[in-house]
């Protein structure tokens, strides 16, 4: 159903309703390549109150709210599938509350700055482990939504991992609290856990708890350049099967590589086939004995290993490997990141069959990801004004992606469904989970109110939508 800008305005004061062209331009697309739906308006609800309020309108009315946070989003989930939309947005909602160093937590607003809570805890030796690759930009409220990964994968975990608790409201308008005690705590359905990675489909949240653990005593860093792409992959497999488990295992290939060290100068070796970037962390001894085993194993696999000096060195090649995206982009003018992910085991196979891909449909395609989670970043550059390309490269999706599910992995290991893998999601996924996906939707959210269109096909139309 078409918005209604005045009531909204009503409710919420007219600075609150954003609803001239460049605004609703502003809120048509994330980070997702080829997704433009321009909403009705955006609204910056102030307080609670507020969100309820927009939410019950939103049901009265008929129509459709996408929350949304910084934007960085990779499988378009805060992309309107529909005109008839209002986005959410948080970015006033970004306090720090309040940290329990007793009890290892802390409440947050969901607009707060990934980068600004790790760096304001560390500050007091504790540790959020959570690390997307967008962390400078992205916010905690869309981490909790897409159940965002990052660098530390392999040995801490993602986003929901650390999710204690979560406030906000339920599609319908009613409060929404689950978890929230800084315990241990089994009453019940394990609905956190319903709701992390639930895309905006299943409530707002306005405030969560967040888990911190001690800061780790020691780090340390090490690259590992390889003559050929598998070489790396191969030595992943060797280090886990040496029962090592580093906080990080990246894998950057020569694509990725040259066009990483032609944005940001960081001394790269160019003419490596793959890079293997490797941390471990915790007690100062087990992090001397595990980066001396990392290394021979490294060594072993073909890599010339160069060991970080410092902090400040360390940094450097990690955030050089978190500008990939951002460096890959610059090539051609669009930029078609996966995050396919395969069990650990299969990765070398996986990143054959994404070179094999990429030669068969003749696409330039350049390859880094979280290699420790068997979680790929396969990107097609190209250029979305060439019919016959886009041909190619939707065609070449389509085989990745069944590649990953015949090897026993998936069609997104971290950016989530959203609108651009749906039709994969659907294809892909055993038919009980879609079951249970659409009985849980129907059941939380009847009038279809939070983020119509987004994991499934909606109940609503979508004619709209360029894809
Ligand atoms: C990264 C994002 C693309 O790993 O997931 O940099
Ligand atoms: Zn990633």
């Amino acid at each position: 159903m078409p918005v209604p800008l005045d009531r909204l305005r009503a409710l919420l004061g007219d600075d609150r309703v954003l609803a001239s062209e460049a605004d609703r331009e502003l809120y048509a697309y994330d980070a997702t390549p080829l997704l433009h739906q321009r909403p009705a308006a955006a609204v910056l609800p102030a307080d609670a109150e507020q969100v309820q309020a927009v939410i019950e309108l939103a049901n009265e009315e008929g129509f459709g709210l996408v929350p949304r946070g910084a934007g960085t989003g990779l499988s378009g989930a805060s992309v309107p599938a529909d005109k008839d939309a209002v986005v959410l947005l948080f970015p006033h909602w970004n306090r720090l509350i309040e940290v329990d160093e007793e009890n290892l937590t802390a409440w947050v607003e969901p607009g707060l700055n990934t980068l600004a809570f790790a760096t304001a805890v560390e500050a007091r030796g504790l540790f959020y482990p959570p690390d997307p690759g967008s962390m400078k930009v992205c916010t905690l409220g869309g981490n909790v939504a897409q159940n965002a990964g990052g660098l530390r994968g392999l040995k801490y975990g993602v986003t929901g991992d650390y999710v204690m608790g979560i406030e906000g409201f339920l599609p319908t308008g009613e409060p929404l609290r689950v978890g929230g005690k800084n315990v241990k705590d089994v009453a019940g359905y394990d609905l956190k856990r319903l709701l992390v990675g639930s895309e905006g489909t299943l409530g707002v949240f306005t405030r969560l708890l967040l888990r911190l653990i001690p800061q780790p005593r020691a780090r340390r860093t090490l690259l590992a350049a390889y003559p050929r792409a598998v070489d790396a992959a191969a030595t992943v497999k060797a280090i886990i099967g040496e029962k090592i488990i580093p906080a990080t295992l990246e894998f950057v290939d020569r694509v990725t590589l040259n066009c990483v060290e032609d944005y940001a100068h960081v001394g790269l070796p160019r003419d490596a086939e793959s890079l293997l970037l490797m941390e471990t962390d915790g007690h100062p001894a087990v992090v001397e004995e595990e980066a001396t085993a990392m290394a021979r194993i490294a060594q072993a696999h073909g890599g010339q290993v160069e060991v970080a000096a410092s902090e400040a060195d360390a940094e450097r090649l990690k955030t050089a490997r978190r500008m990939a995206f951002t460096a890959l982009a610059r090539l051609r003018p669009t930029t078609i990141l996966e995050d396919v992910t395969v069990p650990r085991s299969e990765l070398p196979a996986m990143v054959e069959d994404v070179r094999r891909i990429a030669t068969d449909y003749g696409l330039l395609v350049g390859t880094f990801g979280h290699a420790g989670d068997g979680n790929l970043h396969p990107t097609i550059l190209c250029d979305e004004r060439d019919p016959e390309e886009m041909h190619r490269v939707e065609q070449a999706l389509d085989v990745l992606f069944e590649a990953a599910v015949a090897r026993g992995g998936t069609i997104t290991g971290e950016h989530g469904v959203g609108l651009a893998k749906r039709p994969f999601f659907e294809r892909l996924t055993a038919s009980g989970t879609l079951e249970l996906t659409r009985r849980v939707r129907a059941a939380v959210d009847p009038n279809g109110v939070l983020n119509p269109g987004k994991i499934l096909a909606p109940p609503v139309r979508t004619e709209s939508l360029v894809v």
